[in-house]
């Protein structure tokens, strides 16, 4: 009786290791030819509205934006199952490169030095800069920021824009963060006369600090903002080709709406 027992259940754990073989082999061959989704990951810098941001002062729970949306809708154009990490925005090119992200959406403005060290896809949008302010700061432009403190993000080209300000008014200091709320915050407090940001930003700003206000920069060419990749990343193509398809099928213009819709009825009023 016992060595029957013994057989039967030898048999079973037999044939359960044979179905156990079995089952890891399956999803892989009929994975062949259309492999599960691949997973991405995404880096970003979510102190930017409506770029990108957190709808919680904590920043709890995950980023939203004009960006999020685009990114989760080329993946899942392209079947990825898609990651998004929020980090400083000077550690999103070193991520890069490091091949710890497989791209990086953050409002991100092509240069010919960032080209140097990470490709980028078309173009999908342009920004102009703007300086954010406390209202009836009585702040006009760089000309009466000279012995002032101006905040930038660290690494952002804004820090490039106000150093170059440096030659004409040198007794600004120039106080660059990590992440943009931060400034906001100075600003706020008083710690700082202004900050330097995308206009479109300052407007999203704006919208929940009534005690902010915007002055535009004057004669600046708009600057194209792309997504960012690993050198030689053939991930460029496959997200060029998404995004040419939003922009004929009004996807593009949607998303714009959507997330840029107080922007456009600034302007609007600013013209009329
Ligand atoms: N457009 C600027 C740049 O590319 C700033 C971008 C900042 N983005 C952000 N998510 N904080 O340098």
């Amino acid at each position: 009786m016992k060595r029957r027992h013994l057989f039967f259940s030898l048999g079973m754990a037999a044939s359960f290791a044979v179905s156990l073989i079995a089952g890891c082999g399956n999803p892989q061959s009929s994975g062949a030819g259309q492999e599960g989704a691949r997973t991405l990951t995404a880096v970003t810098s979510a102190d930017y509205p409506p770029f990108e941001f957190f709808e919680t002062a904590d920043g709890q729970g995950e980023p939203v934006g004009f960006d999020i949306d685009l990114a989760n809708y080329i993946a899942d154009e392209l079947g990825y199952e898609l990651t998004i990490v929020d980090m400083d925005f000077n550690g999103i090119i070193p991520a890069l490169q490091s091949g710890r992200a497989d791209f990086a959406i953050a409002g991100m403005t092509v240069t010919e030095e960032r080209l140097q060290s990470v490709d980028f896809s078309d173009p999908y949008h342009e920004i102009v800069n703007a300086l954010v302010v406390q209202k009836d700061s009585g702040i006009t432009g760089f000309e009466d920021l000279d012995g002032q403190r101006v905040g930038v993000q660290l690494g952002s080209t804004q820090e490039k824009v106000a150093q170059n300000q440096l030659e004409k008014f040198p007794g600004m200091t120039i106080d660059s963060r990590n992440r943009v709320n931060e400034i906001i915050q100075e600003i706020k407090a008083g710690n700082m006369a202004a900050g330097v940001v995308a206009l479109s930003v300052a407007q999203g700003f704006i919208n929940n600090n009534p005690d902010l206000d915007i002055v535009t920069i004057p004669d600046q060419e708009s600057l194209s903002v792309a997504m960012a990749f690993p050198k030689d990343s053939e991930l460029v193509s496959e997200f060029n080709q998404v995004l040419a398809e939003m922009q004929q099928n009004g996807t593009m213009d949607e998303l714009t709406k959507k997330w840029f819709e107080d922007y456009y009825a600034n302007q609007t009023d600013a013209e009329g």
